[in-house]
C-alpha cells in the first residue's frame, strides 16, 4: 500500500509532493457549516463519532487531499483533565483559567478514557472509509502551547498570562507541563492503536518564548514527549509545528527527533533548506493569506515553494491554518497547480 505523504515521511522524495492542510476541514467548507450548525456545539462535533468522522472525510471527497487529519480540537485534553472548556460562537475557545499551582493541582491525574473514547473511535470509523493512498493524521498540542490556554483561559496575542506564570513559579508550571508530556504521549499511543498512520504535534505558540525559554518549555518537553510514545510506538512518525521560531528551528531540529517539521509561511525556504538535514522532511508553508487572495499571487508563491523544496522530502501545506473566509475555487485552483507542474 502506497501512501505518498508515508513515503516523504520515510524519507523519500515525492513529485508532485503530497499536500493535506491544516484547517482543511472547517468554515470555509459549506458542508462544515451544515453539520456545525445541526450539532450545535463545537466539543460535541469533536465527541460524536458519527459527525467527526463525516467531517473528517469532507475535504477528501471535495479535494482529494493526501492526508485527513482526525476532526477534534488540542483543547480536548484541558477538557478530559478536568477543567471547563467551551467554545462560544464567535469568540473561540474558553476555559476555566488556572491561576496558580493550587489549579494545577486540582486536575484529574489521569485523562479521563471514556471522555476521549469517541475520538479513537471516530478514528476507527474513518479508517475504513479511506482509500488506501490516503494517510490518516492524529494530532495533539504541544506541552507548551495546551499549557498557555489553560492558563490564560482563552487566546490571547502574545501569551502574556502563561509566560508570567512561568516566570513567577517555575516549578509550578514544570507540574503542568510534566503533566502534559505524560498524558499526551499517552493520547497520542492511543490514537496510533486505534489507527493513525502519523501525528503532528502542534506548537503553535511556540515562538512566543526566548532562547533559553524556548529550549526549557518548547524542545525539551516535545523531545520527551516523542521519546515516551516511541517507547510504545517504536515507529511512530511524527510532524512538529512549532510556529514562529525562525532560526530556532537549528536548535530545535538538533534536539527533537521528528520525520518532519511544518514551516510557518514567515520562514525563509533557503534557511530551512539549509539547516533542516535531508532526513527530516519540510511541511509547508503557504501563506494563508495568499491562498484567500488567489490570482496570479496564489501561482507565484505555489512555485516558489516547490521550486524551493522539491530537491528533498517535502510535504506541501499551508504555513498555518487556512481562514474561514477562502474562497473553494482557490483551493482547486491549488492543487491543480500543484499536481499538474
Ligand atoms: O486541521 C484540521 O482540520 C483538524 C481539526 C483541528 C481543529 N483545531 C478544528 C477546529 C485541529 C488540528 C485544531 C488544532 C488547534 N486548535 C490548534 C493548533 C493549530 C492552530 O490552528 O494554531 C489550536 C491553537 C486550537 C485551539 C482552537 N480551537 C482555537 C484557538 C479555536 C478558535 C479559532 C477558530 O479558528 O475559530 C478553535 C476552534 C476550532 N478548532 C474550529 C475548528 C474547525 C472552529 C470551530 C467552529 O466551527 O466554530
Amino acid at each position: 500500500m502506497n501512501k505518498p505523504l508515508l513515503d516523504v515521511l520515510n524519507g523519500r522524495i515525492r513529485n508532485p509532493p503530497p499536500v493535506w492542510l491544516m484547517r482543511q476541514a472547517g468554515r470555509y467548507l459549506p458542508e462544515y457549516r451544515m453539520v456545525r450548525a445541526k450539532a450545535g456545539d463545537f466539543l460535541k462535533l469533536c465527541l460524536t463519532p458519527e459527525l467527526a468522522a463525516e467531517i473528517t472525510l469532507q475535504p477528501i471527497r471535495r479535494f482529494g487531499f493526501d492526508a485527513a487529519i482526525l476532526f477534534s480540537d488540542i483543547l480536548v485534553i484541558p477538557y478530559a483533565l478536568g477543567q471547563r472548556v467551551w467554545f462560544s460562537d464567535g469568540e473561540g475557545p474558553r476555559l476555566e483559567p488556572i491561576v496558580d499551582r493550587v489549579g494545577v493541582a486540582r486536575l484529574g491525574t489521569q485523562l479521563d478514557q471514556d471522555l476521549l473514547m469517541p475520538i479513537y473511535e471516530t478514528i476507527g470509523k474513518v479508517k475504513a472509509s479511506l482509500a488506501p493512498a490516503i494517510a490518516l493524521l492524529g494530532f495533539c498540542g504541544a506541552p507548551w502551547t495546551v499549557a498557555s490556554y489553560m492558563i490564560a483561559g482563552q487566546g490571547t496575542p502574545d501569551q502574556a498570562p502563561a509566560r508570567l506564570f512561568a516566570y513567577r513559579d517555575p516549578q509550578g508550571f514544570a507540574l503542568l507541563i510534566d503533566m502534559l508530556v505524560e498524558r499526551s504521549a499517552n493520547y497520542l499511543i492511543r490514537q496510533f492503536e486505534a489507527g493513525v498512520d502519523a501525528v503532528q504535534i502542534f506548537d503553535t505558540w511556540a515562538g512566543m518564548l526566548p532562547a533559553e525559554e524556548f529550549r526549557r518549555w518548547c524542545i525539551e518537553p516535545t523531545q520527551r514527549l516523542i521519546a515516551k510514545l516511541r517507547s510504545e510506538i517504536p515507529a511512530a512518525k511524527v510532524i512538529a509545528f512549532p510556529r514562529g521560531i525562525g532560526a530556532g528551528i537549528c536548535r530545535f531540529i538538533s534536539d527533537v527527533a521528528v520525520d518532519a517539521v511544518g514551516l510557518d509561511w514567515t520562514m525563509a525556504l533557503d534557511f530551512a533548506h539549509q539547516h533542516v538535514p535531508l532526513r527530516v522532511a519540510l511541511q509547508g508553508n503557504l501563506d494563508p493569506l495568499v491562498l484567500l487572495a488567489g490570482g496570479d499571487a496564489l501561482d507565484r508563491s505555489i512555485d516558489g515553494i516547490i521550486d524551493a523544496l522539491s530537491g528533498r522530502p517535502f510535504i506541501f501545506n499551508l504555513g498555518h491554518g487556512v481562514l474561514p473566509q477562502t474562497p473553494i475555487v482557490h483551493v482547486e485552483q491549488m492543487l491543480a497547480r500543484i499536481r499538474e507542474r
